[in-house]
């Protein structure tokens, strides 16, 4: 495990946490819950306790310090009365700037994206997530190598000269750093392709998939709990599941999916971990149908919304792809605001309101799941080359294949469509 070195250990770190709402920043969230989903991040984490958190405005950042020097000095005490070990910061922080308040305050320092794989790290259990973890921890650490070392180099260019012990060692560490990715690369290459057969004689009981997704803490796991009956890590903390994990359902219709639940989305998502955890979430990629489960009682909940979506953008799912809006924990709303989603629930093309802690609406959800699969299907022959072998693999992977005679000149199929799916398999 690359990083660790915060969870691990018995003791209790004391931390505090900092929301900087940089008023300049246009793309800022709303500072208060924005705060408040930093602090349960950081409660996420073990042997941790958050003794104390505040949000500093900001009308712009410091280049080599974040904050004015006022404002540190301010805080220096603070974090000195509370005994802090280490210091959270809401938002980025170049490692220049980790290096003089870590200085400054005498704490060790982790940004949102040091967090994040942090929780990663700890929530990974099997070998996949662990190497993805590991992954997106190195390329992390490299973003911040070359961050570095541009600034020396910036330093260094107004002395006129080039090189130099700090360079020689930064792009060891580089190197170092691209053999570690090129092997766990190539590790989790093999996981992925046993993970592939797995899916292969899958497909060959061809069910089809239904993905939970949704912002971290929304209830998917709840929800999964619910439908299958099966006990998966339900929990008040986010990023309880990290690998997904797939069970079948039975529907009202009698038809059997597969439903899969997913690792949680979060605005600020590092890079690095979507580009990790885009193998794992090919479950989401290949889904018939995407739950998108969303937290309408949380103040955040349509940022929440927005940032899955482009996540899922992000991920390369297809606009074609069916996705049923779940707005859950309606038993935590008025009286006046849960009838008037009840209202829209079920009329609106795609929304359904439910408790998947009570069970309210899941019914009517799930009835729409089995309507989703219950379109009209019509039958076709087709016939594919050799050369076809993508397109033949997408059948496949849709379940759609009744029959198959292998000819001289390639395949001649059976196949069992939606329109929508024909229409798919046209454009491929
Ligand atoms: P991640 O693993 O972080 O992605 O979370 P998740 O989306 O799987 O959420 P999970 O199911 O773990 O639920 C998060 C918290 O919300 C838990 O404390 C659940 O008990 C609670 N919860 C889930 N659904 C409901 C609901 O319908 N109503 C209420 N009141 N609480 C709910």
């Amino acid at each position: 495990m690359i990083t660790g070195d915060i969870v691990h250990g018995t003791s209790v770190t004391r931390a505090w946490v900092l929301h900087p709402d940089i008023s300049s920043d246009r793309d800022r969230r709303p500072a208060k819950p924005a705060l408040d989903e930093a602090v349960s991040l950081a409660a996420a984490l073990p042997h941790l306790e958050v003794v104390g958190s505040n949000i500093v405005p900001l009308p712009k950042m410091r280049a080599g310090w974040l904050f004015g020097s006022g404002k540190i000095e301010e805080l220096r005490k603070k974090l000195e009365e509370a005994e802090v070990d280490l210091v959270l910061i809401d938002g980025h922080v170049t490692p220049v700037q980790q290096r003089n308040l870590e200085k400054a305050w005498n704490v060790k320092l982790l940004d949102r994206t040091g967090l994040i794989l942090e929780i990663f790290a700890d929530r990974a259990r099997t070998r996949e997530g662990v190497l993805q973890v590991d992954l997106a921890a190195l390329s992390y650490q490299r973003t911040r190598l070359v961050r570095a070392w541009t600034h020396l180099e910036r330093q260094r260019g107004g002395l006129g000269f080039v090189g130099g012990p700090g360079e020689t060692q930064i792009e060891a560490d580089r190197r170092a750093i691209d053999e570690a990715i090129v092997r766990l690369r190539r590790q989790l290459a093999k996981v992925a392709k046993t993970r592939e057969l797995h899916r292969a004689s899958r497909d060959k009981v061809p069910f089809p998939v239904v993905a939970l997704v949704g912002y971290t803490n929304a209830g998917k796991s709840t929800l999964f709990n619910r439908l299958t009956g099966a006990d998966v890590f339900a929990e008040d903390m986010l990023f309880a599941t990290l690998d997904p994990t797939m069970r079948g359902v039975v529907l009202p219709s009698g038809r059997k999916v597969i439903l899969s639940d997913t690792v949680g989305f979060i605005s600020d998502l590092p890079t690095q971990l979507v580009a990790a955890f885009r193998a794992t979430l090919e479950e989401v990629l290949s889904a018939n149908l995407i739950l998108h489960v969303r937290d309408v009682a949380h103040p955040d909940t349509d940022a929440q919304a927005r940032d899955v979506q482009a996540i899922l953008t992000e991920l390369g799912v297809s606009s074609e792809t069916q996705v049923i809006e779940v707005w859950n924990k309606i038993d935590l709303l008025s009286e006046d605001r849960r009838a008037a989603m009840h209202a829209k629930s079920g009329r609106e093309a795609a929304i359904f309101a439910i408790s998947a802690q009570t069970g309210e609406g899941v019914d009517l959800l799930l009835d729409a799941v089995s309507e989703t699969f219950d379109e009209v299907k019509t039958e076709r022959q087709l016939h594919l080359g050799f050369a076809d072998g993508r397109k033949r693999a997408w059948l496949y992977e849709q379940g759609v294949v009744q029959s198959e005679d292998q000819t001289e000149q390639g395949y001649d199929l059976n196949v069992l469509w939606t329109a929508r799916q024909e229409k798919r398999f046209r454009d491929l």
